[in-house]
């Protein structure tokens, strides 16, 4: 089939995949402390109708699917929908976004499903702040997922996202990178999104990624550039003088990538957007639950990211609020 693109040109190869809205934490930048009201089972995109998106999209062209949540492990039989998707001819690259907690039950049937990288979400190696941030205290446990990864050498290197915000996260900038460097772990700093579903967002809580490069050339000296030779990476990543150990900056408000962006996006209850902050989405749950075919489906799918958004306008009067949270978009 012709490849997917959108009126800009850009070619779109990558589909993030939320698999449910739960999240057994509650991330003060995210969620509110009482949850959200949860979406109902029947509105929840089922395996089968997800194996076939997903079937059709990597038929246009789709190279690489990360599957988000919410925490993606609270839904069930993960690594079933994993092992599915593994089997897809043309996809490239399987991978998963989690908090971590449900790593030391889950990680060998992942690996074993097939699942090909993994980011770990950890904005702090303290406790009583991890407590703060998460309103769970739930910090060794976490750690104790990412031990779990350990035994698998077919997800590595695991990445590490930390999202950056003032007064909370540069103290322990060097803290992160000695952990990182110590445990073959790949470092990345995720500038703070207004995508939080309190609006606790302000700009000054922006920490950019120039300012955590920063921190970390004033201890370890210049950092070296990794070109990986895909534009549509969201991080730009370094490595040390002495070529030990990779921290990247996601810097969506400093630096927007828009301009490369490969990715679409399907929410749990199955609707296409193509920007993390659109303010329309395209029911692909009706399409999958009608009579219509795959052609009908791949048709749908075209229109809408022939649409895709030029970029997002944080920090300028444009700007409008996505019409969901993240943990509702999957990151
Ligand atoms: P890799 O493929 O491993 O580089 O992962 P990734 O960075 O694409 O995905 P991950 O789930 O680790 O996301 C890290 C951060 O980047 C999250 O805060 C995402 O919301 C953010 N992010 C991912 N894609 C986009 C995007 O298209 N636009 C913006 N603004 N942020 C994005
Ligand atoms: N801004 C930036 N990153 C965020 N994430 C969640 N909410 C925000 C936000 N408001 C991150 C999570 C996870 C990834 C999918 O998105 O920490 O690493
Ligand atoms: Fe859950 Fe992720 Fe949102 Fe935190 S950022 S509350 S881990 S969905």
């Amino acid at each position: 089939m012709e490849p997917l693109v959108d009126s800009y040109g850009r070619r779109i190869k990558s589909m993030r995949i939320s698999v449910t809205d739960k999240c057994n934490f509650r991330c003060t930048y995210c969620m509110p402390a009482e949850g959200l009201p949860w979406l109902k089972k029947a509105e929840i995109l089922s395996y089968e109708e997800l194996m076939r998106i997903s079937r059709v999209a990597v038929s246009m062209g789709i190279e690489q699917i990360r599957l988000t949540g919410g925490e993606p492990l609270v839904r069930r039989d993960l690594p079933e929908l994993v092992h599915q998707l593994h089997e897809l001819e043309g996809l490239r690259s399987l991978s998963l976004t989690t908090n971590g907690i449900l790593l030391p039950q889950q990680a060998k049937a992942l690996a074993e499903a097939g699942l090909t990288r993994i980011n770990v979400s950890l904005d702090t190696l303290l406790h009583e702040k991890f407590t703060q941030v998460t309103r769970r205290d739930q910090l060794d446990r976490v750690l104790e997922g990412l031990d779990a990864l350990a035994a698998y050498p077919s997800i590595h290197p695991i990445k590490i996202n930390a999202v950056a915000m003032r007064n909370f996260s540069e103290a322990e900038v060097l803290d992160f990178v000695r952990f990182a460097r110590d445990k073959a772990y790949v470092m990345r700093w995720i500038e703070f999104m207004p995508l939080d579903a309190d609006q606790i967002w302000r700009k000054e809580d922006i920490l950019a990624g120039g300012e955590i490069k920063a921190i970390i050339e004033a201890a370890y000296g210049p950092l070296v550039p990794i070109t990986s030779g895909d534009p549509s990476e969201t991080a730009r990543r370094y490595t040390f003088s002495d070529n030990i150990g990779e921290v990247g900056f996601i810097n969506p408000v400093s630096e927007p990538f828009c301009a490369q962006c490969d990715r679409i996006r399907i929410t749990a209850d199955g609707q296409l957007r193509t920007c993390l902050f659109a303010t329309e989405e395209t029911d692909l749950r009706s399409v999958v639950r009608s009579d219509a075919d795959d052609v009908e489906l791949a048709r749908v799918i075209r229109q809408a990211v022939w649409h895709k958004e030029l970029k997002h306008y944080i920090g300028d009067k444009r700007f409008k609020r996505a019409n969901r949270s993240m943990s509702m978009i999957g990151g």
